[in-house]
């Protein structure tokens, strides 16, 4: 970190606009992935362009696949069913999505691969794919102390399993389903609460057979050492939800504010922060749903394609909401803003259920507690989540330690746009992981000006 990798965040007195928030970083991965594996040339739109996805295109092209790009629009041409060895270890950046998925995918290859990362990647949990890859047959050695990456991967003859992950994690049954296309048999993923299911989504849309009901997902596996035909993919990557509840925050307590967020990906297993704002009061419409999908719907049910829509958001006063259970998979990555949303609404708002929100890129329970003490709120930090005081003063003249993650620098930015005075957030350049347009979007919807110091 630099001493100029900081911003100062002045409060704003009005919110408002239209933001149409960048590609959706899950579904760029998977492309990404998928789109390399096939046989033929994929056409993705709106492709996120962040650090994150960069490496894993990156990643694809050592892998063989063949990969252009004009603006946000990517063109792979896949390897057809197997990858090359990669002449180089590969370097997955920050994105714990980037390195579990191709775990799985390398898992499928007789040759050895190396996978590495940034410092938090490689301070991460990698047992949780360990385990159930060295059960289908592949040889996983985790390099880092504790079960961490680096990653030393020697896969090939892998068999089907039916794996019950002890955690509920879409990169992990991700990771076995993509493991699953390799191997013979079945294998099946079941789940102790339902997550994100982008891969299955997409796999269904590139023409591979997925059964699932609401806890159980399976693959047939091509069982001939190559991945089953996959079609190219055609589509337009949906806007990232994560990305715009930054601005469904800036705006739900705000107020005379108002903002509409165009295009964005509305996947029933990722807008739960839509009914915690819902809970707490907030006015937030959403138009569109089960009219628009993509890729366009060609075979099966909607349900095999990611829905999208608008959302439009006005301020009002919000109380504070419980969030626990089922509900936290589906806004794991929205607890950081949660958490804000608890700081400017009366009352308590607590956090439950959300342990796994320690092993993200940073400790997120830790960090956000840091940053919202950091502005005068009054937070309870607990081993699985939170409590926040919410409708006190939010004090400006603070310093908020991101512990260089990416959720935890915009929140606290959405946070400070509230406070008594300017608020420096350090360690911002790890919002290019996920949103490299974050703080001209920030300006736009404010009309500030947000300084390095
Ligand atoms: C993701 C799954 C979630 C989420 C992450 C993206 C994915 O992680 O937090 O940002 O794309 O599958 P876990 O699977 O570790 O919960």
């Amino acid at each position: 970190m630099t001493a100029d990798d900081s911003r100062v965040v002045r409060p704003c007195r009005k919110i408002g606009g239209r933001v149409k928030a960048p590609g959706d970083k899950s579904v760029s991965h998977r492309a990404a992935m998928l789109g390399a594996l096939a046989a033929g040339t994929s056409r993705l739109e709106n492709f996120l362009l962040s650090e994150d996805c960069m490496n894993t295109l990156r990643a694809m092209r050592k892998l063989g696949a063949s990969v252009t790009r004009d603006g946000n629009l990517v063109k792979i041409r896949g390897a057809g069913g197997m990858f090359q060895a990669s002449p180089s270890e590969l370097d997955m950046g920050n994105s714990g999505t980037g390195m579990r998925l191709l775990c799985g995918l390398l898992a499928g290859h007789s040759f050895v691969s190396r996978l590495t990362g940034d410092a938090s990647l490689r301070s991460r949990p990698m047992r949780r794919i360990q385990a159930p890859l060295e059960k289908m047959g592949a040889t996983v050695e985790l390099l880092g102390a504790g079960g961490t990456a680096p990653a030393r991967i020697r896969g090939g003859n892998l068999r089907g399993i039916e794996y019950a992950p002890p955690v509920a994690s879409a990169q992990v049954k991700s990771c076995v389903l993509l493991a699953g296309l390799f191997a013979a048999g079945a294998t099946t993923v079941i789940e102790p609460k339902p997550t994100r299911d982008h891969t299955e989504r997409m796999l269904r849309a590139m023409g591979v057979r997925v059964a699932a009901d609401r806890d159980a997902v399976s693959v047939e596996g091509a069982g001939s050492g190559r991945a089953p035909a996959l079609e190219p993919l055609t589509m337009v990557v949906p806007g990232d939800f994560s990305s715009a509840a930054f601005w469904l925050a800036a705006a739900a307590a705000r107020e005379g504010a108002e903002i509409v967020l165009e295009e964005v990906g509305l996947n029933p297993r990722r807008t739960a922060f839509l009914d915690v704002l819902r809970r707490m009061g907030a006015d937030v419409e959403v138009r569109g749903v089960g009219m628009k999908f993509t890729p366009e719907p060609r075979a099966g049910g909607e349900e095999n394609y990611e829905p999208v829509g608008t959302i439009t958001v006005k301020g009002c006063a919000l109380a504070g909401a419980e969030v626990s259970g089922e509900e936290i998979p589906n806004l794991i990555d929205e607890l950081p803003l949660v958490a804000v949303l608890g700081a400017l609404a009366s009352g308590r708002t607590v956090i439950r259920d959300a342990a796994e929100l320690r092993v993200k890129e940073s400790d997120r329970i830790a960090a956000m507690a840091g940053a919202l003490a950091a502005m005068g709120v009054v937070v309870e930090e607990r081993p699985d989540g939170m409590v926040v005081n919410g409708g006190a003063v939010v004090r400006g003249g603070g310093v908020v330690e991101t512990r260089g993650d990416h959720r935890v620098a915009m929140a606290s930015a959405i946070l400070a746009l509230s406070a008594d005075g300017p608020v420096t957030i350090r360690d911002v350049s790890f919002i290019a992981t996920s949103y490299p347009d974050f703080w001209k979007h920030l300006e736009d919807i404010t009309s500030v000006r947000m300084a390095t110091p």
